[in-house]
């Protein structure tokens, strides 16, 4: 499959993400020396924070750009498959800021990062709880469905849980969840939605005929300017957070 994160789009339109990230950053509470796998890790902003408290960190995302990025920091990362993690009890920690959103069989998910961690190692996370962009998923949906007949193109790609459905998936793998909450976050854009959906949705409009996309784009774009755009053409992503700390066996 192609690439379809770019480190330099990114940067321009969704930096906001690991800027928004010092919430579940204080959870995890990342202490001197400890081994720390950063799941989903992008071009290492935040990873870099890891590091800065003093922890080892090594940072695993599937997009090669996005860790080419990180690895241009200076950053201990590969790029992996966060459905197929391959490690064994080695980690205090995992922490991963809005990636699981993107990997859509979350027991896998969940399976492989209790087999990374140590016994007692914590789990701790954000990322598109239920409900999360629920107004652009329903634009795009409609859109992709009118042009290609395709149905739910987002739900494909998109896991937004609610807390009950995570917390039962942690639970049988073992986990003890210690605290798990939405948090809606409206979140001011820093480009338009056409902007938005070529960089954070590019994987939903990949799924689509390449003549099409522009199409589909400014076409879901136009559907969502009355509820997300202001009359000063400001926009705003109708973000809801899902965040949990779990610990291992
Ligand atoms: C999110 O961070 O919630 C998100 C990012 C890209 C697409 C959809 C949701």
């Amino acid at each position: 499959m192609t690439d379809q994160w770019n480190a330099d789009r990114y940067e321009k339109n969704a930096r906001f993400v690991s800027e928004l990230g010092q919430g579940v950053f204080n959870w995890l509470n990342p202490k001197a020396g400890e081994r720390i796998l950063d799941l989903g890790c992008g071009d290492g902003v935040l990873t870099q924070k890891l590091i800065d408290a003093g922890a080892h960190v090594l940072g695993v995302d599937s997009s090669p750009d996005m860790i080419a990025g990180a690895v241009t920091r200076g950053i201990n990362a590969h790029v992996a498959d966060g459905h197929a993690l391959d490690f064994s009890g080695e980690f205090d920690a995992v922490f991963s800021n809005a990636a699981l959103h993107w990997m859509t069989r979350p027991d896998d998910v969940i399976q492989g990062v209790s087999n990374a961690l140590k016994p007692g190692g914590r789990f701790v996370a954000e990322f598109g709880g239920h409900g999360n962009v629920a107004a652009i998923r329903t634009a795009l949906s409609s859109v992709i469905r009118t042009h290609t007949g395709i149905r739910n193109a987002p739900d494909k790609i998109w896991y937004f849980p609610s807390p009950a459905e995570h917390q039962t998936r942690l639970e049988s793998a073992g986990f003890t969840v210690n605290r798990i909450a939405l948090i809606p976050r409206p979140t001011p854009i820093p480009g338009d939605m056409g902007a938005w959906l070529d960089t954070l949705a590019a994987p939903v409009l990949a799924s689509v005929d390449g003549a099409l996309r522009s199409v589909i784009r400014d076409e879901a774009a136009a559907l969502l300017r009355p509820a997300l755009c202001d009359s000063d053409g400001n926009w705003t992503a109708d973000y809801i957070r899902l965040r949990f700390e779990a610990v291992a066996l």
